[in-house]
């Protein structure tokens, strides 16, 4: 049967509410369940409000992971952008998330940033995807990632050090797992096929180097998930564990089609570089809205905060999770107005932007602290 929804690395539409359950079984992840919440507030010590609204939904053996941190055995993150145009908020929703994974746990974090992929994904030149390499890391980094224990790996800078780790990746990988899991066709480009070696490289580069087991959790959001799927198949052939997964859902985004949030309309999303100005007239224009036609039916019915873009953006950027959870509950009972939930967003978003706007300005031309140096890891 033909499905609505098409969810790959490389082409996400059709979204709805359901999308999401079906892909947990169409790609095989778990629900995060009762039990594991508990588990993850036991070992972080408090719960992130992705968490606990139901944003980061799906894993892989995060369980097993959390049991052998609890039995001191640290466990490394590892997270990445493609980098093909500029970034909104809905970018750093990850990053934000693994910012937090990271301090609770006391980890280090690898940050790959596949310019490979976008350029033999995407119609863009070597120099254009340059131009948002370097930006995007700043954009990232502005969120205050601690470079002690942050390795960002670029695939084209770093391509000594991850290639033949690649290589020994794909020599596990057949022509027919890559079509089924990627979708990839005859026409395409042979790049296209070789790359997703590339993406697996860094869920086992540090005990590749260091020549110690440990674990590593990736969090990402669903359509990324083949990936991992096949690193998963081949990483234990070379003798190190599966990958573990925390796999989140889309933020709605601006305008509320039923897609990801696009770099390529002005209109379509809340840019990081948006002024406070044009941050708030976004908002109030286009900001797709769980709310209700008229203020009796809100006040009556409530909103539907899951759904409603300034919400999202809101709890995004909202540090205290008690903030949230109370935002959400006046939001969604009908005592907060949709007018409301997107003045507190734009508050909200304009100061966060602010904050990282000057903290990009004091890392611009200081990035070599935060890169991959495997002379730290090697054994
Ligand atoms: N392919 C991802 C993208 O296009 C980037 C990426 C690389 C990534 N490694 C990752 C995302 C690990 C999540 C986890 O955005």
């Amino acid at each position: 049967m033909a499905e609505s929804f098409k969810v790959t690395p490389w082409e996400v539409s059709g979204l709805s509410g359901e999308t999401y359950e079906k892909l947990i079984k169409k790609f095989g992840v778990k629900k995060i369940d009762g039990p594991l919440i508990q588990k993850i507030l036991n070992t972080a010590g408090s719960l992130h409000p992705f968490i606990s609204l139901n944003l980061f939904y799906a894993e892989r053996d995060l369980g097993e992971l959390l049991d052998d941190y609890r039995k001191g055995n640290k466990f490394y993150l590892y997270t990445g952008r493609g980098p093909s145009g500029k970034m909104h908020i809905g970018h750093l929703m990850p990053f934000i998330f693994t910012k937090w994974l990271q301090e609770a746990y006391g980890v280090d974090l690898v940050i790959q940033l596949t310019d490979d992929e976008k350029y033999l994904v995407k119609n863009l030149s070597r120099k254009e995807i340059d131009g948002y390499v370097e930006d995007n890391i700043l954009d990232i980094l502005s969120l205050g990632f601690d470079p002690k224990h942050t390795h960002i790996l670029v695939d084209s800078k770093q391509s000594g050090l991850m290639y033949n780790y690649a290589v020994d990746v794909a020599k596990h990988i057949t022509v027919s797992t890559i079509k089924a899991v990627f979708g990839v066709k005859d026409s395409d480009n042979i790049g296209k096929m070789f790359f997703p070696s590339m993406q697996i490289v860094p869920s086992f580069i540090i005990p590749a180097l260091t020549g110690r087991k440990m674990r590593c959790l990736i969090p990402y959001a669903i359509d990324q998930d083949p990936y991992f799927r096949v690193a998963r198949d081949v990483i234990p052939k070379l003798g190190y564990y599966k990958p573990s997964a925390i796999i989140s859902k889309f933020l709605p985004s601006l305008q509320g089609d039923s897609g990801k949030m696009s770099s390529s309309v002005e209109s379509s999303a809340i840019f990081l570089s948006d002024d406070d100005k044009t941050v708030r007239r976004k908002l109030m224009k286009y900001a797709f809205s769980g709310g209700r036609d008229t203020v009796e039916e809100q006040r009556k019915h409530g909103a539907n905060p899951d759904i409603d873009f300034a919400f999202n953006a809101y709890m995004m950027f909202e540090a205290d999770a008690k903030k949230v959870r109370q935002v959400y509950d006046d939001y969604k009972s009908g005592r907060m107005l949709s007018g409301e939930m997107k003045e507190l967003a734009a508050a909200k978003i304009s100061e966060k932007l602010a904050d990282m706007r000057a903290m990009k300005e004091r890392i611009k031309g200081n990035l070599a602290p935060y890169m991959f140096d495997p002379s730290k890891f090697s054994q």
